[in-house]
């Protein structure tokens, strides 16, 4: 029996975090083995945004990649591209265009949230209008089963689905109902407690060097009421234990939150210990970091392999999309 599709993508928007490593790398590290995955480096979707500074996509796409790779994501196992070296996304999106109702677009809560949110850039873009159209373009042209994302991203899941149902009505059976994946993810704080996030500048980013981690790991926030070395602490209140609770054994966060509670130990203590998990988990990413980031021939090659092998089945379902709106192919 043949396994069911994977498929989900990242925007080349900025360097990766260790939030985005706990909540969706290992994630689709997992999924690896049991499914036959496809991951993408959604460039255009980058450009629905970041249309009047492109200067940052080209390198951004590549540290997703090497940190894709670094943090698991294997080759051999799953299928892994950037969006734009298959087109046939592009002419999809455009067909189905033809049948999506303006107010499904306008009605995606994404789409007025980031226009009022974001206020240096001109959202108000055909192009960003429609992005959750090419989002669905993307999914249905490999006739995705599952698509594992976070919870921001399942009314684009949605409207994929209303998107396959309208194009199935009209024209007949082509496409199959994809499902939103959505695993259950511990909440990463970022430095400032808040959550990591690029925007608020409180991220440890995969690329960091282990002096920036240590450094970040240092001035990150505790219990606010824990003030002398003396205080009791509430390891809750803190950020730090929090961490503790993704990074660290069950004996070490033991360990700390006694210590914190009764001020056997000081928060620089507890830090430390944090700091030996974190690194566990970090080092053997740095080191195939590095590695990749030496063979720029070999990222071009999986690339390439990428490209080929789902530019092949984009294109059959194509020919299945011609077919089904009686479009002329050339060949009839
Ligand atoms: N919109 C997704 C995000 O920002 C990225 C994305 C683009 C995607 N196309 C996709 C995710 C298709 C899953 C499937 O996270």
């Amino acid at each position: 029996m043949s396994k069911k599709r994977v498929l989900s993508g990242m925007q080349p928007s900025g360097k990766l975090h260790i939030g985005n490593l706990v909540g969706a790398l290992q994630n689709w590290v997992k999924l690896q083995d049991e499914y036959e995955c496809y991951y993408f480096i959604a460039d255009w979707h980058a450009l629905t945004s970041q249309y009047a500074d492109t200067s940052q996509i080209k390198d951004n796409i590549k540290d997703v990649l090497v940190n894709w790779l670094s943090a698991g994501i294997d080759p051999e196992k799953s299928t892994i591209f950037i969006q734009s070296h298959v087109p046939e996304h592009a002419e999809l999106h455009l067909l189905l265009s033809m049948i999506t109702p303006l107010g499904w677009l306008e009605r995606v809560p994404s789409y007025k949230e980031k226009q009022e949110e974001v206020k240096d850039i001109d959202l108000h873009t055909y192009g960003f209008l429609g992005y959750p159209l090419l989002q669905s373009a993307d999914i249905l042209i490999y006739k995705a089963h599952y698509v594992p994302v976070g919870i921001d991203q399942m009314p684009h899941l949605e409207i994929t689905r209303e998107i396959c149902r309208r194009f199935n009505f009209l024209y007949g059976n082509v496409f199959s109902e994809p499902e939103g994946l959505l695993a259950e993810f511990p909440k990463v704080p970022g430095i400032d407690g808040r959550k990591m996030s690029k925007t608020y500048n409180n991220c440890i980013y995969l690329s960091d060097s282990p002096e920036e981690v240590e450094q970040k790991i240092k001035t990150m926030m505790t219990d606010p009421k824990r003030v002398r070395r003396t205080d009791i602490g509430d390891p809750e209140l803190s950020p730090v234990f929090h961490l503790h609770k993704i990074f660290s054994s069950k004996e070490d966060q033991g360990e700390v939150a006694d210590g914190c509670r009764t001020a056997k130990i000081g928060c620089l203590d507890c830090k430390k210990i944090l700091l030996k998990n974190l690194f566990k988990v970090l080092n053997p990413i740095w080191e195939k970091r590095k590695r990749y980031l030496e063979r720029p021939h070999l990222l071009e090659e999986i690339l390439q392999a990428g490209a080929k092998k789902t530019k092949k089945i984009a294109s059959g379902t194509l020919i299945d999309v011609s077919n089904a709106m009686k479009l002329w192919l050339g060949n009839t």
